[in-house]
């Protein structure tokens, strides 16, 4: 097994080794394996809408080492911030072979222009973690990523969603796939719905708002993002909220990646209406669980997942540290 970083012998990344990587990162929990075809549908927008490098090492065909860092199309001077991510065979793990990984990351990032690298570990990934640490890297925020039992919860599920029906059918406010609404300007209107949502989504690391354009292509050339798993909320001519499932292509669980409401329509329970038609269309569908991350510092979404019956699986820690001197 390679000792050294040399020994390792690290080479750029193409698109077509997210699949090796995706097997890697898979030992990690097998509990929640990646999906090759989602990873590199990730790997090729970042590619399209930040900067980024990635290396890989592999042994025998299959990758042993892993290496990224990514940062936002900056357009500011203050608030650079990059994001660092490091996999490591199990067999081939060691703590400087792992230091040494983090540190190309951080080199390519001061490279930059960064002033902080960010990482995200799960609390219960105890080496890595701790790893960071002695590296320097604190903790900034924590998301909390949970799961919801579709099995066990099915009836709880199912009947809620029956009751989110009636109390939305009484307010007026009408609950669809993206790909059974006709209006032309469909898209549009979701758009300025998500803009506007996501910004009250609490971060420490800003994001640049995508162009239109950008959000077509991020949003609807995903292979797990379909028109018909696509909730919205329609009231009278506006789209006030959506809740989107990401389903896997080849491996893994759907996780809902966005729910979002317009900031007019918030405390009415059409998030919450939403979300149950997202899960019922899942049951139906046959999936058996559903993962999501939320900012631990949100409470409208935690109190939604709690009421829905998600359990923790896991802290996940958004690590900082300063590229400075
Ligand atoms: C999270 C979000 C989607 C909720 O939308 P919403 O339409 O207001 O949600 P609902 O009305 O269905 O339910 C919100 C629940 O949170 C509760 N809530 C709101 N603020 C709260 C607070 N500070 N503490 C505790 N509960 C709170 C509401 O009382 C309500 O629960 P209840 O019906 O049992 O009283 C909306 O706030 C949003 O778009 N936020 C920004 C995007 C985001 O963070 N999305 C989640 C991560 S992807």
């Amino acid at each position: 097994m390679p000792e050294t970083i040399s020994e390792l012998k690290l080479r750029p990344a193409t698109l077509d080794d997210a699949a090796l990587v995706a097997d890697l990162d898979s030992l990690r929990d097998p509990e929640e394996p990646r999906d090759p075809v989602l990873l590199r549908h990730w790997w090729r927008m970042t590619d399209q809408m930040e900067k980024g490098m990635r290396k890989v090492a592999l042994r025998d065909g299959a990758a042993i080492a892993y290496v990224s860092a990514t940062h936002e199309l900056w357009d500011r001077e203050e608030n650079r911030y990059g994001t660092v991510r490091v996999s490591l065979h199990p067999d081939t793990w060691s703590d400087s072979l792992y230091a040494a990984l983090v540190e190309i990351a951080e080199e390519w990032l001061r490279g930059e222009g960064a002033a902080t690298a960010v990482a995200r570990v799960r609390e219960d990934f105890k080496l890595e973690a701790a790893a960071l640490e002695r590296l320097g890297y604190r903790e900034d925020r924590r998301m909390r990523m949970s799961e919801l039992d579709l099995l066990k919860h099915r009836d709880e599920i199912l009947a809620a969603r029956d009751e989110c029906r009636r109390q939305m059918r009484d307010v007026g406010v009408k609950l669809l796939v993206l790909a059974e609404d006709s209006d032309p300007e469909k898209y549009r209107k979701l758009y300025a719905t998500v803009i506007e949502s996501e910004k009250d989504i609490p971060t420490t690391v800003p994001w640049r708002v995508l162009t239109f354009a950008e959000w077509m292509r991020f949003w609807f050339e995903n292979p797990g993002v379909r028109e018909e798993n696509f909730w919205i909320a329609r009231e009278g001519d506006a789209i006030v909220g959506c809740s989107v499932l990401d389903c896997p292509v080849v491996r893994g669980v759907p996780w809902t990646i966005f729910t979002g409401t317009s900031r007019a329509v918030r405390g009415r329970g059409i998030a919450r209406a939403l979300k149950y038609e997202s899960m019922g269309q899942a049951i139906e569908a046959g999936f058996e669980r559903v993962r999501t991350n939320n900012d631990a510092d949100n409470p409208p979404i935690l109190r939604i997942n709690e009421q829905m019956g998600y359990r923790l699986v896991s802290p996940l820690i958004e690590l900082h540290r300063g590229l400075g001197a």
